[in-house]
């Protein structure tokens, strides 16, 4: 079977696609990234991706900081359909995603967000999930639509908020869930488990 072909966007440090290049380079993901993107033109993933040789590119969105204007985001899919990719992979991408990305990778597009969804949408999800007093949270992989947070439910990891969490080691242990979950579920996809 060949390799299911990846462009991943984000806008932070990077550490998903850390780890999900870390489960290529094991043998364990049957991937291969053909295009990093990010509308932060020093984001983590796009030092990953350049010391790898993967191409890179980056959004340039003066007018919004939310989303993507219209044209920016059409020139943004030109670039994603010119890379081949099959999926893409949201990855710490901090703006919403509109129709001319939508329509033109429907049900091809996934994020990992930090908690059990359909709880705690939105910004600093751990945080939220403290404040909540809630026992349990987690993260969540999940199909993108047009709401914040809101698409399909494709996979989700448990993790115990214990006595003493403070919202950083709380993000922290998210993190590592995450670490674990995205290479999980992107096997999934690898394998043409998923749609
Ligand atoms: C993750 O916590 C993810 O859940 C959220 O953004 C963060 C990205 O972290 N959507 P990183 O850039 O992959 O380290």
């Amino acid at each position: 079977m060949p390799h299911l072909k990846i462009a991943v966007l984000g806008s932070g440090k990077g550490s998903n696609f850390r780890a999900i290049l870390s489960a290529i380079m094991a043998g364990h993901l049957r991937v291969t990234p053909v295009l990093a993107a990010s509308d932060v033109a020093d984001a983590g993933i796009l030092n990953l991706a350049e010391n790898l040789g993967i191409p890179t590119t980056v959004i340039n969105e003066p007018k919004f900081r939310t989303r993507l204007s219209e044209e920016v985001e059409s020139k943004l899919v030109e670039e994603l359909q010119a890379s081949g990719a099959e999926l893409i992979v949201l990855a710490g991408y901090m703006r919403l995603v509109k129709s001319p990305l939508l329509e033109a990778f429907p049900r091809r597009i996934i994020n990992i967000h930090p908690s059990l969804l359909p709880s705690f949408p939105g910004l600093e999800a751990w945080r939220q999930a403290l404040t909540a007093g809630v026992k349990m949270t987690g993260c969540t992989v999940h199909f993108v639509d047009s709401g914040m947070d809101t698409g399909e439910i494709i996979g989700q990891s448990e993790v115990s908020i214990l006595p003493g969490d403070t919202p950083e080691t709380l993000h922290a242990r998210i993190q590592e869930a995450e670490h674990e979950l995205y290479p999980e579920v992107l096997a999934r996809f690898a394998r043409r488990e998923l749609p």
